[in-house]
């Protein structure tokens, strides 16, 4: 990967914050977008900005046009078997609770089980606990074990005819950690043909391959501002065969077949699900990111982070009072690293960093169950992406030798 040339197509790297470098270790929370990004945006509301489907004047018919196509080459990007099965929303929280609304409103009866992971973040938690709780159903978290893995086995026991759903990330915000998703779907199955997946993948899907139909899940999300992307923009998947079984969660135009006084019938497709004014302009630009990755590749960007992964757990051998969560396995992780300095708080480590330019995140990172468990009030996070190089993290590691002359 040549990082040098990918930086320069984010204008936002080359600036300086607290007259320092900027040193962008935040890309868990939100990526930086290229330029071309930007760009087809900006194009779109200077040359084609109209509504969709809803004009036969051609400024409607070439936004309806980019809008059907971003969702066709987003489909194809993450393998889906049809279009169709590609619904946008706001993120991956407004999916989760596009699901646990629309499906757990309609499937879920009193004494049903949800089965969720104790590292989920909040947005894959909390609307689950919610239906959960209307529902008079119940949310089996899994417990994490000491080196931080998931005992499956002892979870695929917990699965009986009551379990209905089965709730993973691909890959933890905090830890990491990538799950094996197909297999652990085979396996499920097995305890219970008839339970329903859903993924949330924001984690997963803007550092690795992702190919929806291989995964065999019924759901699954990302948002498109962890992948160079506009913020507002989330992708989820919905199997074909299954949509009957979701609901969607909000009314108005766009996703109507027929409206009577008395009754509306609904369109048989994604669009059930978008009612209103889509975001015209933000997934047309999450297209355009797609393309950059493409171009790119997502076997490159991986192989990146684990070289990256690797450099950063070898300077950490220096530090003997650097805590890291999560597998010590590069291979086992996506490009993200969560940590403490003995004696020093997160946040306070975190002020210094970004005193030094270098942007990291601190806290319980929407994750509290977890952070509870480690018995720790919250870590920091350093979180690499495609233009991240060896150079932001040997700042990193002098802006945190430079935080333990100032604060112990
Ligand atoms: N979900 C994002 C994170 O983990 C915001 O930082």
């Amino acid at each position: 990967m040549n990082t040098s040339r990918i930086k320069k197509d984010f204008p936002i790297l080359k600036r300086e914050v607290n007259g320092k470098k900027l040193v962008y270790l935040d890309n868990a929370a939100t990526s930086q977008k290229p330029l071309s990004v930007v760009e087809k945006i900006s194009d779109f509301y200077l040359t084609n900005n109209a509504n969709i489907h809803r004009g036969l004047h051609t400024l409607s018919e070439e936004a309806s046009e980019m809008y059907d196509e971003a969702r066709e080459n987003i489909a194809d990007f993450f393998g889906a078997a049809k279009s169709d099965e590609i619904i946008f929303t706001s993120g991956t929280t407004e999916s989760a609770n596009l699901i646990a609304f629309g499906w757990g409103e309609k499937n879920l009866k009193p004494h049903d089980e949800i089965l969720v992971l104790l590292s989920e973040h909040h947005s894959n938690f909390v609307p689950w606990q919610e239906i959960a709780k209307r529902k008079n159903a119940k949310l089996i978290v899994e417990n994490i074990q000491p080196d931080y893995s998931y005992n499956f086995t002892e979870m695929y026991k917990k699965i009986t005819d009551n379990t209905k759903l089965v709730v993973l990330s691909h890959a933890s915000n905090v830890l990491g950690n990538i799950l094996e998703i197909k297999t652990i779907i085979n396996k499920c199955q097995k305890f219970n043909p008839n339970l329903r997946f859903f993924v949330d993948g924001a984690q997963a899907a803007p550092h690795l391959e992702v190919n929806l139909q291989s995964l065999g899940c019924d759901f699954y999300a990302i948002s498109g501002h962890k992948m160079l992307g506009p913020t507002g923009v989330g992708i989820l998947y919905i199997k074909k065969e299954i949509q009957n079984e979701v609901d969607p969660i909000k009314f108005g135009g766009g996703m109507i077949k027929e409206v009577y006084l008395d009754e509306t019938t609904l369109k048989n497709s994604c669009e059930k699900y978008e009612g209103g004014t889509p975001n015209i302009s933000g997934v047309i630009g999450m297209s355009e990111a797609i393309n950059y990755l493409r171009e790119i590749g997502m076997e490159n960007i991986r192989k990146h982070e684990v070289e990256l992964l690797k450099y950063f757990f070898e300077k950490a051998q220096d530090h003997e009072d650097m805590t890291i969560y999560g597998s010590m396995s590069p291979l086992e992780r996506t490009g993200l690293v969560s940590f403490n300095i003995k004696k020093i708080h997160p946040h306070d480590l975190a002020a210094v960093l970004a005193n030094e330019g270098v942007a990291v995140r601190s806290g319980h990172h929407c994750a509290m169950p977890l952070h509870k468990h480690l018995q720790i009030p919250g870590s920091v996070r350093a979180s690499f992406y495609l233009y991240n190089d060896e150079s932001d993290i040997d700042a990193l590691f002098t802006a945190i030798d430079k935080a333990r002359k100032i604060l112990l």
